[in-house]
């Protein structure tokens, strides 16, 4: 190992949230002539290593307790937020460098970086690699055995070539797949693959009445439901009406879903479940399997939001977005053998690159879809693994109110058509390596 000085160096604090980890940095800053102590939280010292990343909690809590660590650093303070971005156990993996983006958007002046590493079971080499970027200028920094780089966005989108005919009729499992932008997708790849399309969300197929207006909105639902209030059955108040309103369209965007599919000549089917019931899914699984065989490809568009600045974000908040994100991915892959697999497609977002506003919570959770397509593709090289860092869409959870701020900051939004066209070409047709890339404008120098 190179000799690294730290003598000079003001005093570092490391805090305990992974005691050993943070021992063996403690005494590799003592041997290499710096100071150090361990800390509950981060004091006044000028250097912070954080290792709450590291910490024996579930990934979701470990997130939070790293924005915890994060919220508690004075102004200014040096801190080096660590965590793993690869690791054989797909929960001790993180997505530290999407948090830390997302912070320092909305703190600045925050000294915040994330350091990511892979497992090491040696945590002398563990401690020596983090000292190691400690010393390099601020930035997020990916650290391995053989070399550490810092972390920039670089588009890698090539344009894909031919077409493709695939060998055998392929079953789709797309969680998310009746509704929102997904839906287009599954569309697309219907057009273009056939087969069967397994559609997987959590809304039920509530029956449109036919005394009500077909193809209307949520707006002149409520109104048409509140005026026929007195019909048997119907609700009466107005949180109900919305209620009903919002089954209803749900219902019937699944249907328009199903018979779009189905006009391509594709099979399709609608799994009403949970992502994150992972006994439920299992036994619903395989059952499916059975009538339709083998699945030969999934993707993973399941994702709810929950907004918040860093300084309001709760555990509920990321409770609530780690569930279909990151623990439903883990469902899904622990329900099916990967490695039979031809196609595996994730659903993250631009925000894991660039970091965003609000979204600390979901650019982490993001950020560890992408960490986790990485080490897919690595160790399945036959399938085609791909995460889709999507800008903002015209549809899906981007509202009218959410649409208007993108395009104030200038960020253009992805057509629907347009978008399923690149999910189907790159899926279907990009090389191997190319595993994840940024689809729409560039927000991360604004
Ligand atoms: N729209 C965008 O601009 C954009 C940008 C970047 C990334 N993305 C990503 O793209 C994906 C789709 O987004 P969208 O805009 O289409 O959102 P959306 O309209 O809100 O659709 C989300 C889909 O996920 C399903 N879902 C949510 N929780 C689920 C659960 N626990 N179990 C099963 N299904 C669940 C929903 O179905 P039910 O409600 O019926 O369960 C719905 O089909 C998300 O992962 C999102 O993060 C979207």
């Amino acid at each position: 190992m190179d000799n690294i000085s730290l003598a000079g160096f003001d005093e570092i604090e490391v805090t305990s949230a992974a005691p050993a980890h943070a021992e063996a940095l403690i005494s590799a800053i003592h041997s290499y002539g710096g100071h150090a102590r361990l800390v509950s939280q981060p004091t006044d010292a000028k250097i912070c290593l954080l290792t709450e990343g590291l910490a024996s909690l579930s990934l979701t809590e470990r997130s939070f307790a790293a924005l915890e660590a994060l919220r508690k650093c004075r102004t200014g303070i040096h801190a080096c937020l660590l965590g793993l971005d690869a690791s054989s156990h797909l929960d001790a993996i993180g997505g530290e460098a999407g948090l830390c983006r997302s912070f320092r958007i909305e703190k600045p002046e925050a000294r915040t970086f994330a350091f990511s590493l892979e497992e090491c079971a040696n945590l002398e080499i563990f401690a020596y690699h983090v000292l190691a970027a400690l010393l390099l200028p601020d930035g997020d920094y990916t650290l391995r055995n053989d070399a550490i780089w810092q972390d920039a966005f670089s588009q890698n989108l090539k344009p894909p070539a031919g077409t493709i005919e695939l060998p055998y009729s392929p079953v789709w499992l797309i969680s998310g797949g009746a509704r929102g932008v997904t839906s287009d997708c599954a569309m697309e790849l219907a057009r273009r693959t056939g087969g069967t399309f397994l559609l997987l969300g959590r809304s039920d197929l509530t029956e449109w009445p036919d005394w009500l207006p077909a193809d209307a909105d949520l707006k002149s639902l409520r109104g048409s439901l509140a005026r026929n209030a007195t019909r048997p059955g119907m609700p009466q108040k107005p949180a109900e009406i919305d209620r009903l309103a919002r089954k209803l369209l749900a219902g019937a965007e699944i249907l328009s879903t199903l018979n779009a599919i189905e006009s391509t000549g594709a099979k399709a089917r609608y799994i009403q479940a949970d992502i994150g019931d992972q006994a439920g899914l299992q036994e619903i699984l395989a059952s499916i399997m059975n009538d339709e065989g083998a699945i030969t490809g999934i993707v993973h568009g399941a994702g709810v939001l929950s907004d918040g600045r860093v300084d309001d974000l709760s555990l509920q908040d990321f409770q609530t977005v780690f569930a279909p994100k990151v623990e439903g991915f883990e469902t899904l892959l622990s329900c099916l053998d990967a490695s039979n697999l031809k196609h595996i497609a994730v659903f993250s977002s631009a925000s894991a690159v660039f970091g965003n506003e609000g979204q600390a919570n979901y650019a982490a959770a993001n950020m560890w879809l992408n960490n986790v397509s990485e080490l897919l593709a690595a160790s399945l090289p036959d399938t085609q693994v791909k995460s889709f860092c999507w800008g903002p869409w015209h549809g899906g959870m981007v509202d009218d109110t959410l649409a208007r701020m993108f395009a104030e900051r200038g960020i253009g939004l992805i057509s629907r058509s347009e978008g399923a066209r690149i999910f189907s070409d790159q899926l279907l047709l990009s090389p191997h390596e190319q595993v994840r890339f940024v689809i729409g404008d560039e927000w991360g120098a604004q």
